[in-house]
């Protein structure tokens, strides 16, 4: 069965076909309005979400099906103590395909040891955010017209932003992608993303904390929020928060064809006086998001059953009682599951659930 946990779960072939399956929906909405009649979407929300979880109700609502779910899990028997894999194995029972979000990093993955139907990742913790991945390579695709050879500037929480994470793992596969990370040395990509994704795959990237120096050379802006909620020192947060603000003087120094990204919510990041600038491309970026959560939820339920959409190949797992995940937001330091680690580039080991550095 298909999962989407981590962007590289799809191979680029996947995910070219339902970017464009996405595209002949918004071309034909008519022919799939009644594709997922009598399906049940549950949507598990552990942590607050307005644009995703919204974006996946309407997207099987439009789909023809009905949804199920919670979006604050104090309602649910969560605050009992239950695990997310007996949740799951619960929900499973009354949905045919599971989105879920949580604050733990490596919860949906433990879920998809358990799960008899398709789970997606929506979020979990600062490690990945694939859905949001899908939106913005769409988005790409329909303001540029190509995704191969762009030159993307990443700009402002790169450390604990997710969906930065998984769209870097997503180019990686493109070809002549040239990345700039602009951002603080508090926010910083983390070096997992550099070494196993970048250098691995000879994805071209360098680091700026100028978005002055950086702007003029960029085909797409990507925008986020500095993450409040997963700083742990909130003198940290202050010292950082207002960085990295794109305004109308700053535009003025970009190419005219670029695209303005942002995952959104935007907090301060973006000045409103930007956005009737025809390259800021974040509200046409939300409604992208349906049409590729419609173009997902069709394909991974085709793709159920069939041999030729399983989940990649990986290496086993390395079990090792000496090593220990310090990561607190990992899911093996939060609920019971063995800790698994994997080798990974330049002779480190890393966390198997949420690809911490294991020291
Ligand atoms: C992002 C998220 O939740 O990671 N938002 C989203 O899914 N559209 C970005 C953010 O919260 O800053």
């Amino acid at each position: 069965m298909k999962h989407l946990i981590d962007p590289t779960d799809l191979s680029k072939e996947e995910i070219d076909q339902i970017v464009a399956l996405a595209e002949d929906i918004i071309a034909h909405r008519e022919r799939y309005q009644g594709s997922m009649a009598h399906k049940k979407l549950a949507t598990l929300f552990y942590e607050p979400s307005t644009r995703t979880r919204l974006s996946f109700t309407a997207a099987m609502m439009e789909l023809g099906g009905n949804v199920l779910g919670f979006s604050n899990p104090q309602n649910s028997s969560v605050s009992k103590g239950e695990t997310v894999q007996d949740t799951v194995r619960v929900v499973g029972c009354f949905a045919d395909i599971i989105a879920m979000r949580h604050p733990i990093e490596g919860a949906p993955l433990v879920a998809t040891e358990v799960s008899r139907v398709p789970i997606i990742n929506a979020g979990d913790g600062s490690h990945s955010h694939p859905t949001q991945t899908l939106t913005d390579l769409l988005t790409i695709k329909r303001e540029l017209g190509h995704i191969d050879g762009i030159t993307i500037g990443f700009c402002g929480d790169l450390r604990f932003g997710r969906t930065v994470h998984s769209l870097i793992k997503a180019l990686s596969r493109y070809q002549d992608i040239k990345v700039v990370l602009i951002a603080p040395d508090e926010l910083r990509l983390p070096d997992y993303i550099k070494q196993d994704v970048c250098d691995k795959m000879g994805v071209q990237y360098r680091e700026t904390n100028s978005l002055d120096e950086a702007i003029p050379e960029l085909d797409v802006l990507y925008m986020t929020r500095v993450q409040k909620e997963r700083f742990l020192d909130e003198d940290e947060f202050d010292r950082v928060k207002d960085s990295f603000v794109l305004d109308a003087r700053r535009m003025a120094l970009a190419k005219q064809k670029m695209a303005v990204l942002h995952p959104l919510p935007r907090v301060n990041e973006i000045l409103t006086e930007v956005d009737d600038d025809p390259r800021a491309a974040y509200f046409r970026q939300v409604e992208n998001g349906k049409f590729v959560r419609m173009a997902l939820i069709v394909s991974l339920m085709e793709w159920k059953n069939d041999p030729e959409h399983g989940m990649p190949e990986h290496e086993a797992p390395i079990h090792n009682p000496a090593l220990h995940c310090t990561n607190p937001k990992c899911i093996c330091n939060n609920e019971k599951h063995e800790p698994l680690f994997r080798n990974a580039e330049n002779g480190i080991t890393r966390c198997w659930y949420c690809d911490s550095k294991v020291r």
